[in-house]
């Protein structure tokens, strides 16, 4: 079987000096490394992972490795590889398929060579290799354990599978851990998201109008952190609580339609298609900027923004101008796919730290459960405040802790107006 496939070789020693900054960055995945090193927790194991490919990842893949695991790896998104990352995985053995630029043929057919590893675990960011299994591979779906689902989109489409009965084998949703949606949604793709922007664009966010649609807990990160570079921020949402909440931080909100009239910058990141569509790409003003942060590149229709152009040229890179037929231009970052991961480099280490953290944790969890049903299974209560708990110690930051008295007065119902 072939060992690796990534874009250049040579590029290993950079991975090499990426990862090793990564990892002085993720000290709660260090000491779950050190644990797995002693313990074998995942020896016999061979985890399949379609991850995005980053510094961060590697430092996981490490982690798991430690444990004892066989494992395989491919991208979970066709422009978020970190090729260098890639190759200083293969330099040290990884089974690694991943390069930046992939076509979909080539993205699926990483995801296959991965599976023709056999694996007894998957570890998805999106669901595509539970789909793939589920759809052409069904006969291999006997020899899955279990397996873990990183980000929301993957968690919404496997709780549709459980819903309808084909969910073949249990899932652990790492993205509902408190720990890691609270944190790598929110502050991850809040800086991240707007980390992408500026590369892709170097333009100032002061004084722009910044159009967010969603107010989940990614959309919320981004709007909190472009309304702190100073952008007059807009939301638009479709729940009605959410949407309140937005106004009462102090966002202006409105339908998407009124503002894509008053928008300098648009950024999707709901899981949801065609939030931005032909229709509102008409009213844009001349030179408006879209980007997507949802986990799918069908959040702006790219469609409906071909369908109005008449030319389109990279202006710099992942940064495309569509030239409109009435000659505006509109721009588009990133193809429209995820700009955090493609336009920069993903979440800080930081935040990867504690939702790896949880991706380690459930997979050792998954190898010490007898039998677990075919169903998406939540992160133990005991593993999140775990991860919690060795985060806030490795940041040298301390808590209280409840008095004997403390605990009872929480625990009875007596003691009314004193
Ligand atoms: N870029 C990244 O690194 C990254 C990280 C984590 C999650 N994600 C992805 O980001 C997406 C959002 O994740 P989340 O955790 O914030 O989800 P969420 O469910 O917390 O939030 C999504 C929000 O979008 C709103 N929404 C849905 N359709 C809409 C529409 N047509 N117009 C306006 N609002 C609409 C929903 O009401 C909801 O409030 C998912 O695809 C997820 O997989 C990306």
């Amino acid at each position: 079987m072939e060992e690796s496939q990534v874009k250049d070789k040579s590029l290993a020693q950079q991975g090499h000096l990426q990862i090793e900054w990564a990892s002085k960055h993720m000290p709660v995945l260090k000491l779950i490394r050190n644990r797995f090193n002693e313990e074998k927790p995942l020896k016999g194991l061979t985890l399949a992972a379609c991850l995005h490919v980053t510094k961060e990842t590697a430092v996981l893949v490490d982690a798991l490795i430690a444990g004892g695991a066989k494992i395989a790896l491919c991208g979970s998104n066709p422009l978020s590889t970190q090729d260098d990352v890639a190759a200083a995985l293969a330099d040290k053995g990884v089974h690694v398929f991943a390069w930046r630029g992939q076509n979909t043929e080539e993205y699926y057919r990483c995801i296959d060579k991965v599976l023709d590893y056999k694996p007894t675990v998957t570890l998805d960011d999106g669901a595509d290799l539970v789909g793939t299994l589920h759809s052409k591979r069904q006969s291999e779906l006997k020899n899955l354990k279990g397996g873990t689902e990183e980000t929301t989109t993957g968690v919404i489409r496997l709780r549709a599978m459980e819903r309808d009965g084909s969910l073949k084998y249990p899932i652990v949703a790492v993205n509902d851990a408190y720990t890691k949606y609270l944190f790598d949604n929110r502050y991850g793709t809040g800086q991240s998201t707007i980390d992408g922007i500026l590369r892709a664009t170097n333009i100032l966010l002061a004084g722009k109008t910044f159009v967010v649609c969603g107010y989940g807990w990614c959309s919320r990160g981004i709007a909190m952190r472009a309304q702190g570079l100073g952008a007059n921020v807009i939301v638009t949402e479709v729940q009605p609580i959410r949407a309140l909440e937005a106004l009462m931080n102090g966002l202006r909100v409105m339908p998407i339609a009124e503002a894509a009239a008053v928008g300098d910058i648009f950024v999707t990141a709901t899981g949801d298609i065609n939030v931005i569509r032909k229709e509102h790409m008409q009213k844009m003003k001349d030179g408006a900027i879209m980007a997507n942060s949802g986990h799918f590149n069908v959040e702006i229709s790219i469609k409906g923004l071909e369908e109005l152009s008449n030319a389109k040229r990279t202006m710099r890179p992942n940064l495309e101008e569509y030239s409109l037929k009435d000659g505006r231009k509109l721009y588009l970052l990133a193809e429209g796919r995820l700009v955090n991961l493609a336009a920069a480099e993903g979440h800080p280490s930081e935040v990867m730290d504690m939702s790896f953290a949880n991706q380690a944790l459930s997979s050792e969890y998954i190898a010490k459960s007898p039998k677990m049903q075919p169903k998406v299974y939540v992160v133990p209560k005991e593993l999140d405040e775990k991860v919690a708990e060795l985060k806030l110690k490795s940041m040298n930051i301390m808590i209280d802790e409840l008095t004997d008295e403390q605990k009872k007065y929480l625990s009875t119902w007596e003691m009314g107006t004193t």
